[in-house]
């Protein structure tokens, strides 16, 4: 490796990150890390701290996960590659095929359907619902639903069907026939209505309006993250993913559940739609299946969608979708040992106690300090701030000054994420008690630095 005089002068010059603007890459050059043990991370100036993002809501196990290690090594030397495009296969995706079975056997789902990371996920289940609607012989239920404020990745699909402004605007027109509704997001929502319960139940009459408008038999799916992630920690009330499951039954539309970060423990349960007591018919998973170590990703598909296709005699239901790494071996054996691994831990256990006690800690931070308007989590390791410069207006803070609370928190101790005028916290799921106090206590130093 160069040193680090040699990283820091070329950081950015040669190359432009994702989710960055390529001149503020150069004009602010990103914290370069060099390594990570357990839940901290070290840079090339050696400052070492907590996670508290987990990679990018993906190191759900931690840094040093041995076993995961193993097997990627392992399977490196026995078989580094093999396609499982038609007449292919290899043998550690069909082993697990079986476990993911098993796994998601509670929430109905019963098929694997490869992929390379999230957005691959996102958009193999949009391709496959359409052709389902094709295989049924309803070929005119094409279109898509979402929610506003929801986040499925950057490919045309998944962009098509996201609800931030962000990942849209620059690169329209999307794709025709996505239309979205409200997301249950009581801070800020049309209905001006701060009842999670009553906001539940108006995004859901929306919900109905707008498949009334544009007419059932023309829908294909509605997605949703179980509680959306990046949008900024949104938490639906507990009634609501059970009523569009509802709704999209009744109206013949299939439910996908956006799981790239809620699948695997995040929530405090081991699937975000298990938390809600729903049964998709397709779920989107990635990043965590592999804890981040190799780029992998499943689409888990009901027996219900399966039989559709499995049963076709007419050819519709001949695939043609894939990617070259789609059950890629040595992503498949991560994920073997991956999935190991996150079960004897029973990672749901603490993420729910540790998530709890970040919640409380952020709460108190609320009380201490104005800039907080809104504090969202209480599922799991997955809690949001929202900043703003006036309780009163609910102006959103201004990026120098949140920028300047996320440096501060990182010189005190703890890596955070900074998304628009949110904080999000996505630590691994292993962390301690002593961890949490290290990002609250590094958190309350940054809050007071940048608006005290
Ligand atoms: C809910 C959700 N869907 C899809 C994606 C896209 O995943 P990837 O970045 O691996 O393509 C993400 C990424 O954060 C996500 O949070």
């Amino acid at each position: 490796m160069k040193d680090s005089n040699f990283l820091k002068e070329m950081n950015a010059r040669s190359m432009w990150h994702p989710m960055a603007h390529p001149a503020d890459s150069l004009a602010n050059p990103p914290t370069i890390v060099t390594g990570a043990q357990g839940v901290r991370i070290t840079d090339v100036d050696g400052h070492e701290v907590v996670d508290g993002v987990g990679g990018l809501w993906n190191v759900n196990l931690g840094f040093s996960c041995q076993p995961i290690k193993d097997a990627i090594t392992a399977q490196l030397d026995q078989l580094p590659y093999y396609s499982i495009f038609r007449g292919t296969t290899n043998d550690a995706v069909i082993q697990l095929a079986e476990e993911l079975r098993a796994f998601f056997e509670p929430d109905g789902l019963s098929r694997a359907f490869y992929t390379s990371g999230g957005s691959d996920s996102v958009e193999t289940a949009l391709r496959l619902s359409r052709q389902y609607h094709k295989v049924r012989g309803e070929p005119a239920r094409t279109k898509f639903l979402s929610l506003k404020k929801g986040y499925h990745g950057t490919h045309f699909g998944g962009a098509s069907v996201n609800g931030n402004a962000n990942f849209r605007t620059a690169y329209e027109p999307l794709l025709a026939g996505c239309h979205h509704i409200p997301a249950p997001y009581t801070y800020r929502n049309p209905f001006n209505e701060t009842d999670p319960e009553r906001l539940a139940q108006l995004c859901l009459q929306a919900l109905e309006d707008e498949i009334a408008f544009q007419g059932a038999g023309t829908i294909a799916a509605f997605i949703m993250e179980p509680i959306l992630g990046a949008g900024g920690v949104i938490p639906p009330h507990a009634s609501f993913m059970p009523g569009v499951r509802e709704i999209c039954s009744r109206n013949g539309i299939l439910l996908i559940a956006d799981e790239v970060i809620t699948a695997f423990g995040r929530t405090g349960s081991w699937t975000g739609s298990r938390h809600w007591g729903v049964q998709p018919d397709m779920m989107c998973t990635a990043k965590a299946i592999t804890n981040g170590y190799f780029p992998f990703g499943a689409v888990m598909i009901s027996e219900e969608v399966a039989q559709v296709f499995e049963q076709d005699d007419t050819g519709k239901a001949a695939i043609g979708h894939g990617y070259t790494y789609s059950g890629h071996p040595v992503g498949a054996a991560a994920a073997l040992a991956c999935l190991e691994e996150t079960l004897r831990l029973n990672v749901p256990e603490n993420a729910a106690a540790r998530g709890a006690q970040l919640f409380q800690g952020f709460q108190a931070l609320q009380q201490k300090y104005d800039v907080i308007g809104d504090v969202r989590g209480g599922h799991g390791l997955m809690c949001a701030l929202e900043l703003v410069s006036d309780r009163a207006t609910k102006t959103p803070i201004d990026k120098g000054t949140i920028n300047a609370v996320q440096e501060q928190a990182y010189q005190s101790g703890a890596m955070v994420r900074v998304s628009g005028p949110n904080i999000i916290l996505s630590p691994p799921l292993v962390l301690t008690a002593a961890d949490v106090d290290v990002i609250l206590s590094a958190l309350d130093t940054g809050l007071a630095a940048a608006t005290g």
